[in-house]
């Protein structure tokens, strides 16, 4: 498959090329958005690989298995490359992102060096902020404005002066600040009208990360939310999305403990294996961990991390496996550890005849190295959305997400190897390639063979 081609003769469908470089804005340059630029950096420099990263590494299977093709997605799908991304954002420390990666000890000071200058040059604009939302932070590199719509309109002027100076015509954004206080939508999230007066009004309940990503939507601008905390996943976003044809996808990147739940869950649930409880906790020493400290950032993450059980085991349908589970999630800041995160797992299971058993999972995890390769797909994944025309929720994205989109008459799909193949089914949608179904019966059945 030719990826220049712009239209897909198979599919009729349309997709622009990926011309000239792609923006990337994140606001919240902190221990994630630095690991990624550091990280993409030095892949093109060719002194690291992009591990965990599907757009950089994966080959998708195309054709029969009696003639099949692995190519890999890269090549696949028209995607930007890795020497077109232009990094910008926003924090509410003046830090430039050299300083934070050193200071948040992903990656050592030495494995910085080879990329110091590309990291220096990413110095974070002003950030919005309001105490209130996070409430561990105190921002010392922020914006004033007397509504809050005049904070919208201050980040779209950053938005149109970054595209300038840098010659871009395309831009995603990808939130990377830190997880705010829990909150449900409310009579000002259900429209587009009621927001922008909210915005207007100084409505207390629209927090920072929807007014970025208000003002992403405004200028066309994809925008994904690695955050548990609403931020696009409201009604009055969803419709302003829509309508402007602009994609959008959340929540909470999926990252350590929840990555291995959504692949452990869909395994008990295959077998019919019963689940009475799974305890999960964590030890987390970097900042993230410290905003999270706060119980109500916590409330957040904690709702995120709790939801995917039930999605995955469908207790409705299977009362007497699941109908009962204890299910707990902790998160306990412990400073030693940094962004080397360890996270325990007790989970009780029961078999045949309803005998106990236990599994143990004990996963020493680095929270941004997992966490940046997710960062870089999205990207990818959101330009070639929006290049291909589609708009609104992407929930073809969800294998990315602890908590993933969808619309409101749809359950979240939380089970990891569903959400793969959502993922690599539409890619071969989008290129007009025959849907991967695994049912096999027609090299049995039909005379393929
Ligand atoms: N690392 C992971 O594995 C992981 C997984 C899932 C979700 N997340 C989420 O991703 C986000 C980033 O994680 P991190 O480890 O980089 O955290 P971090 O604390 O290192 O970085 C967050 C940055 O956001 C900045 N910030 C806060 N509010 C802001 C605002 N209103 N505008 C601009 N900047 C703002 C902070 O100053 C900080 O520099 C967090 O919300 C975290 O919960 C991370």
């Amino acid at each position: 498959m030719d990826a220049s081609k712009s239209r897909n003769p198979k599919t009729n469908r349309e997709i622009s090329p990926p011309k000239g470089r792609l923006g990337v804005l994140l606001p919240g340059i902190g221990a994630v958005a630095s690991t990624l630029i550091a990280g993409v950096s030095l892949v093109k420099k060719g002194l690291g690989e992009p591990i965990g990263s599907l757009t950089q590494m994966q080959k998708i299977r195309l054709g029969k298995r009696t003639n099949p093709r692995a190519v890999p997605i890269k090549d696949f799908v028209p995607l930007a490359n890795l020497n077109d991304l232009v990094f910008g954002g926003w924090d509410i420390t003046p830090e430039n992102a050299y300083e934070t990666a050193c200071n948040s000890g992903v990656l050592t000071e030495n494995v910085l060096s080879d990329v110091r200058q590309e990291l220096e040059s990413v110095k974070p604009w002003p950030g919005v902020f309001e105490h209130a939302y996070v409430r561990k932070l105190n921002g010392t590199h922020v914006k004033t404005g007397d509504t809050k719509m005049a904070l919208a309109e201050a980040l779209i002027k950053d938005i149109e002066q970054f595209l300038k100076t840098n010659d871009l015509e395309r831009a995603v954004m990808v939130w990377c600040g830190s997880t705010e206080v829990y909150s449900e939508p409310g009579p000002v999230h259900e429209t587009v009208k009621a927001f922008e007066q909210g915005l207007r009004d100084n409505a207390e309940e629209i927090p920072p990360s929807m007014i970025y990503a208000y003002a992403a939507i405004k200028c066309g601008v994809p925008y994904a939310n690695g955050a548990p905390n609403l931020s696009v996943d409201c009604p009055a976003l969803i419709e302003l999305a829509d309508h402007l044809h602009v994609p959008v996808t959340g929540k909470d990147f999926k990252t350590g403990q929840t990555l291995m739940k959504t692949i452990i869950a869909p395994g008990l649930k295959a077998r019919m294996l019963g689940l009475d409880g799974w305890f999960s906790t964590n030890l987390i020493g970097n900042k993230d961990g410290e905003v999270l400290d706060d119980e109500g950032s916590f409330k957040s993450k904690e709702v995120s991390k709790s939801n995917v059980l039930e999605g995955i085991l469908q207790p409705e349908h299977y009362p007497e496996l699941y109908g009962d589970i204890y299910h707990k999630v902790r998160i306990q800041y412990y400073p030693p550890r940094g962004d080397a995160k360890e996270g325990w797992d007790n989970i009780d299971i029961s078999g045949w005849l309803g005998q106990p058993m236990q599994i143990k999972v004990n996963f020493l995890c680095r929270d941004s190295i997992l966490a940046a390769p997710i960062v870089l797909d999205l990207i990818l994944f959101m330009d070639l959305a929006k290049r291909a025309g589609m708009s609104g929720i992407q929930e073809w994205l969800s294998f990315y997400f602890k908590s993933p989109m969808a619309l409101p008459t749809l359950k979240p799909e939380n089970d990891l190897f569903i959400q793969h193949l959502k993922l690599t089914n539409t890619l071969r949608l989008l290129m007009g390639e025959e849907l991967l179904n695994h049912s096999g019966l027609d090299y049995y059945e039909n005379e393929l063979v």
